[in-house]
């Protein structure tokens, strides 16, 4: 057992020898956070870390209490867990304990919320703390589990009314975390659409700090994730939290730091535009919150949250295999495709060594422009005369996958759907309903338009052998409003829309089983631990520009594994920036993820199409490094003029690997640059092959693991490489976008 209860301290130990959290019953009955973070002795009581009681106002000073349930208005004054309105219309509650429970495993959350899960209880295990407050029967059971070999306790909030009148919760968090100092800063995943997951950092300062969403989802402005690190921590030295929030809606992610230097962050759905009533006998589940420490850097605090989205957030058939390359037809055709045009490219993708095509926007309705025909989900017979089942199976014959995108949640003003069910896409009656990209969405908190999607987009589905789909969601919702909920609950409607998407998502990944889906919005708006339940893998962002990518991608690793990022090489110039890369370094920056490519391989040159039959063969042959490896980020492109970048990925076993180096812009006479790798084993000789292009290696030779992370690898052209290597390599060395990547190989 990883949790421990000590009845003489009244205090609970959660401890697997990488992180710990001390709770206790304080005097008074409250729950007392003693402390959670790096690794403590379990035997021993640690009351001496907090008062021995809460009384409100007086002990704050001098000695904060860490409160594993803070509200307001009892003293604390800092930023509250949980507001439930009484029914006298006040907002303090009594939070006394009543008991706990001890479990082996983690019980799933209830309904749809997605979370962590174990396949064996010994992986988990799961302390329930029941607290009450007396005058009027609101029951909390705080939940924590720990996870037996990973530094992370996730954390959830059950809310139930106990008492005999409605109470109504207007704020409920998913965690919260009281920190004894405020010596951190702060990282956020921030940006916006073609500029996802910017890495923003800022020392804590006294007040609040933080970001949210209020768009309906989790948006590309803010990720749903913050990471608090000590000023000196590095990538693999150092303490750190990393704190994901499971849910794909609004959130709020904040810290607040008060006048004595002390640190609460909490994380959950964001309390504006939110209320929940529960009438008597009803209850609330939050969220699940993800909370990593590490003693190891960040890099330490990405191990282990890529590790349990990977393993135990994703889940279904395609959570460990291996994920196909694909080629998407968006940026090649956009919407101006017909069947002919479908096959030839899928016969080009086939000649490439792509394993996928997916036909991308377009397919449906009368949709040649983006301002019709969402919500009508049948094939357009002008540009697919022989329907979806003989293109599919045509390009299945090939001996290709087939994919599909679908925008299930939204409707064009010009579609039958629309003209059919007006009331069903969201805005208020009687006022403007704003559009964006000229198109509404649908009111997933209606049952019906739930049922009627399951129905349209389960049919398209069975229609055709169709082995993968997209799934976009390509605005963010204004007028929220749904007519199937009365007036007083108007407040539960973006909750209700999330859960009604999850519905869909649930219907249709149980009817497909074998279908994998990526999920995507506008890009990467939607990027958050809780849609991997569903969909193992997302697009990562519209901008397919290989420079930007670098800082999308390392942004993304800082809370998402690789199996999760998709990564296309796209056309040049390029779309979103107009830049013009030479497609071995587009390629070069796209292997980190689930690879692919998103271009007319028919427009291509015989050149260009032999290079790219290279670089898939290269990423075949390397696929578990590059979609399940350990990723470790070596030189950050948010670091000095962004001009370089390196990372690396490994296996689980150690015994393959590739590192990567990035330059954006070259310069005469480099300094002299090593790249100091990590993750390797110092004891181990290791293989390393250069390789520039992908059609053949600059050159290979022997290292030892201890070499390569303390004395580095060359990178510049003085640096040694057996004579001749450079005879080829200069011609890459000596320009603008050079990467260099190191295949390595443990002898
Ligand atoms: C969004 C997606 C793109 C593409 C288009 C199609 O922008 O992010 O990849 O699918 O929609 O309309």
């Amino acid at each position: 057992m990883t949790i421990t209860w000590n009845d003489a301290a009244r205090e609970w130990h959660l401890a697997n020898g990488r992180t710990s959290w001390v709770l206790r019953v304080l005097e008074n009955g409250w729950i007392g956070l003693l402390h959670a973070g790096a690794p403590l002795a379990p035997g021993p009581s640690y009351r001496h870390l907090g008062p021995a009681s809460f009384e409100g106002y007086d002990n704050r000073v001098n000695e904060p209490v860490g409160l594993a349930l803070p509200g307001p208005g009892i003293g604390d004054f800092r930023i509250p867990a949980l507001v439930v309105e009484n029914p006298d219309g006040s907002t303090v509650l009594d939070p006394r304990y009543v008991g706990h429970r001890i479990l082996a495993g983690k019980p799933p959350l209830p309904g749809l919320l997605p979370a962590t899960y174990v396949e064996d209880p010994a992986e988990a295990d799961t302390l329930e703390i029941d607290v009450r407050d007396e005058p009027t029967g609101v029951e909390v059971t705080l939940s924590f589990s720990i996870f037996r070999d990973r530094p992370i306790v996730a954390r959830s909030m059950r809310i139930a009314n106990a008492g005999a009148a409605r109470v109504v919760v207007r704020m409920a968090m998913s965690a919260t975390l009281d920190l004894p100092d405020a010596d951190w800063t702060l990282i956020t995943l921030s940006g916006t659409w073609a500029r996802e997951r910017s890495v923003v950092e800022r020392a804590l300062v006294p007040g609040f700090q933080g970001v949210g969403s209020l768009r309906g989802g989790s948006g590309a402005e803010h990720n749903p994730f913050v990471a608090l690190r000590r000023a000196a921590t590095t990538e693999d030295a150092g303490e750190a939290w990393g704190v994901a929030l499971a849910w794909s809606g609004n959130f709020l992610a904040e810290v607040d730091v008060d006048a004595h230097a002390t640190t609460r962050l909490r994380i959950g759905i964001h309390p504006d535009a939110f209320a929940w009533p529960l009438e008597p006998g009803a209850s609330f589940t939050t969220p699940e919150a993800l909370l990593a420490w590490s003693g190891e850097g960040l890099g330490g605090m990405s191990d282990a949250l890529h590790g349990l989205l990977r393993e135990r957030m994703a889940r279904g058939p395609w959570r460990d295999r291996p994920r196909p390359i694909l080629l998407n037809n968006w940026e090649g055709t956009y919407f101006d495709f017909d069947h002919r045009r479908i096959v030839e490219m899928a016969k080009a993708a086939k000649a490439m060594g792509i394993e996928l095509f997916v036909l991308d926007d377009g397919w449906f309705g009368r949709r040649d422009k983006d301002d019709r025909s969402l919500g009508d989900w049948i094939v357009d017979r002008r540009k697919l005369p022989h329907g979806l089942e003989a293109l599919a199976a045509e390009v299945r014959g090939l001996g290709l996958q087939f994919g599909l995108w679908i925008e299930p949640e939204m409707v064009n003003a010009d579609s039958d759907l629309f003209r059919a069910h007006p009331d069903w896409a969201i805005g208020i009656p009687g006022r403007r309903r704003t559009e964006s990209r000229q198109q509404l969405v649908l009111d997933m908190a209606n049952p019906a338009v739930v049922d009627h999607l399951a129905e349209a987009i389960g049919s398209v589905l069975a229609s055709a052998p169709i082995d993968y789909v997209k799934w976009d969601w390509n605005r963010f919702i204004t007028e929220p409003y749904s007519p199937t909920l009365p007036a007083a609950r108007q407040d539960e409607f973006f909750l209700r829309y999330n859960l009604g998407m999850y519905d869909l998502y649930e219907r249709l990944v149980t009817r497909f089983p074998h279908i994998l889906f990526e999920s995507c919005a506008s890009g990467g708006a939607r990027f958050d631990a809780g849609l991997l339940a569903w969909a193992p893998q997302a697009w990562t962002s519209d901008d397919t520009d290989a420079v930007e990518r670098l800082k999308i991608q390392w942004g993304t690793s800082l809370a998402y594994p690789l199996s999760s990022m998709g990564a296309h090489v796209s056309a040049v110039p390029n779309h979103q920036t107009g830049r013009l890369a030479p497609i071995d370094f587009r390629a070069a920056v796209a292997m980190f993820g689930v690879f692919g490519y998103e271009l007319d391989p028919t427009a291509m040159e015989a050149a260009e199409l032999e290079a790219v039959r290279h670089q898939v063969a290269f990423y075949r042959e390397r696929r578990d490094v590059f979609q399940y490896g350990r990723f470790l980020r070596l030189r950050s492109p948010f670091k000095g003029d962004g001009n370089e970048a390196a990372w690396m990925s490994v296996t689980a076993d150690g015994s393959r690997g590739v590192a990567a180096h990035y330059r954006v812009l070259q310069r005469p006479m480099p300094v002299r640059n090593r790249l100091l790798l990590r993750g390797l084993d110092p004891a181990a000789r290791y293989e390393v092959t250069a390789w520039s292009s992908f059609d053949a290696p600059l050159g290979t030779f022997e290292r030892g693991g201890d070499e390569l992370m303390r004395v580095g690898l060359g990178i510049e052209p003085q640096d040694p490489l057996p004579a001749g290597a450079w005879a080829d390599g200069v011609r890459i060395v000596r320009s603008d976008f050079r990467a260099r990547l190191f295949d390595l190989r443990r002898l």
